[in-house]
């Protein structure tokens, strides 16, 4: 008789209650697949009497979720609970101490606790798996750590916040204003409980220093994403952004150079053609360039009941048929430092500013990009009714150093009225 592999299931909200939704109604399925059942013996939140739309009954309750990480008939340890801190840390912990494996959804507590839990895991020979934390259903750090194994990754890119790429693409679509889509948004049920963590890009930078540390095979660096949210977007930026041929996306950008691990998670212009530029609504996608590989694209739902507890629920079967890789995908011991880069990737930058409707106005912004050696690759002025002109610039490659100098230098040609949006262009 084969033995089956035992759960303890903390915290049962969304994906909690949609992990214990698929054991339950694909009992068969996964035995079958891997060769042994896989059980619940136990589970864990904070209020029991909620109804969660599935039996919990057949199941052991434990109110502290560390007493459910070490309990005896417990082989799998999966915290769902969310917070980089707090109960979810104390019970992994505990956990990998008592000899689980861990499952966890958590990209807070990867991003900052990442790199001691991973030699937590290896000094008491667990494994501590991570899908569902990145990018809901798109099982992009299997890609990494297993598929791609063989590659040096040049490059990660990614739209890793659906919250964000559904209001950027509804400002577009409905043309209404940032406040308004916020709203709707927040009406939806589609913002974390502290939006920031939406909007403000840090929860998409916790994916994006996770996914680095796996393709550089870096010590995870949240501390050193480069973070910019989207509340600055104006429907102004993306309507003149969309005339130039580009959309504008939350972007996730990772790659290794020779000044160090550049790591910026900020809203960019993409080619409205490209993959990235077609993602519409809620979905994420993940673009991975490696030497051998050349690009791959991953596209899917990035949160929700079935993706996520479908990313959970891979994790469970590979320790449920013995598969075993290190949680970022070599020896934690043999991860590097990382080291920021503390300066960009050279790239084209979108320019939008409003000038003075007066001669000579425009020779003055050339004047001062050539004095700070940008080149101008297209330029747009649109009719106008009143005073002042709007005008678009798209520069040729140019260091961000050199563009804030220029931004500055403008700001005393007396003819650009308020402050230009600049927004890195990102080629793919
Ligand atoms: N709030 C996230 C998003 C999902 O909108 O993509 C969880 O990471």
């Amino acid at each position: 008789m084969t033995t089956p592999l035992r759960l303890g299931i903390a915290g049962l909200g969304t994906v909690g209650a949609g992990t214990v939704k698929i054991v339950r109604q694909k009992a068969h399925l996964l035995a079958v697949r891997a060769g042994r059942p896989v059980e619940i013996s136990a589970v864990s939140a904070r209020n029991r009497d909620k109804d969660r739309g599935v039996p919990l009954t057949s199941y052991a309750w434990e109110d502290d979720p560390v007493t459910l990480a070490t309990r005896d008939d417990v082989d799998v340890f999966v915290e769902l609970m969310g917070g980089s801190d707090g109960p979810a840390k104390a019970a992994t912990e505990a956990a990998l101490k008592a000899g689980k494996d861990v499952v966890t959804a958590n990209k807070a507590m990867l991003a900052v606790h990442g790199q001691d839990l991973a030699l937590l895991a290896e000094a008491n020979g667990r494994v501590l798996r991570f899908e569902g934390a990145v990018a809901g259903g798109i099982p992009i750090v299997k890609a990494l750590t297993e598929s791609l194994a063989g590659n040096e990754v040049t490059r990660i890119l990614g739209v890793m916040n659906g919250t964000c790429n559904y209001i950027l693409t509804r400002m577009e679509s409905a043309g209404l204003p940032y406040d308004t889509v916020f709203e709707e948004a927040n009406q939806l049920g589609y913002l974390e409980a502290d939006p920031e963590l939406d909007v403000g890009g840090i929860d998409a930078g916790h994916k994006l220093a996770i996914l680095a540390a796996i393709a550089f095979g870096t010590q995870v660096h949240f501390a050193g994403v480069e973070l910019e949210g989207i509340g600055k977007i104006v429907i102004e930026d993306i309507r003149a952004a969309a005339d130039m041929g580009y959309r504008i996306k939350l972007l996730g950008v990772a790659q290794m150079t020779g000044r160090g691990l550049e790591q910026r998670m900020s809203p960019c212009l993409v080619p409205a053609t490209s993959p990235l530029g077609q993602l519409e609504g809620g979905t994420n996608m993940v673009v991975v360039e490696g030497d051998s590989v050349e690009q791959i694209v991953l596209r899917g739902p990035g949160a929700g009941e079935g993706p996520t507890a479908s990313a959970v629920m891979g994790d469970v079967m590979d320790i449920a048929r013995g598969l075993r890789v290190s949680t970022f995908g070599q020896p934690a011991a043999t991860l590097t430092a990382a080291q920021a880069a503390q300066s960009a990737t050279p790239a084209s930058y979108y320019l939008r500013m409003n000038l003075k409707d007066r001669p000579g106005a425009l020779a003055k912004v050339a004047t001062v990009l050539g004095e700070s050696g940008i080149s101008i690759n297209r330029m747009r002025q649109y009719g106008h009714a009143n005073e002042s002109a709007p005008v678009l610039i798209v520069t040729h490659k140019t260091q961000r150093s050199a563009l804030n100098e220029a931004l500055t230098a403008m700001g005393r040609t007396g003819v650009v009225l308020g402050d230009p949006v600049a927004l890195r262009i990102e080629n793919l």
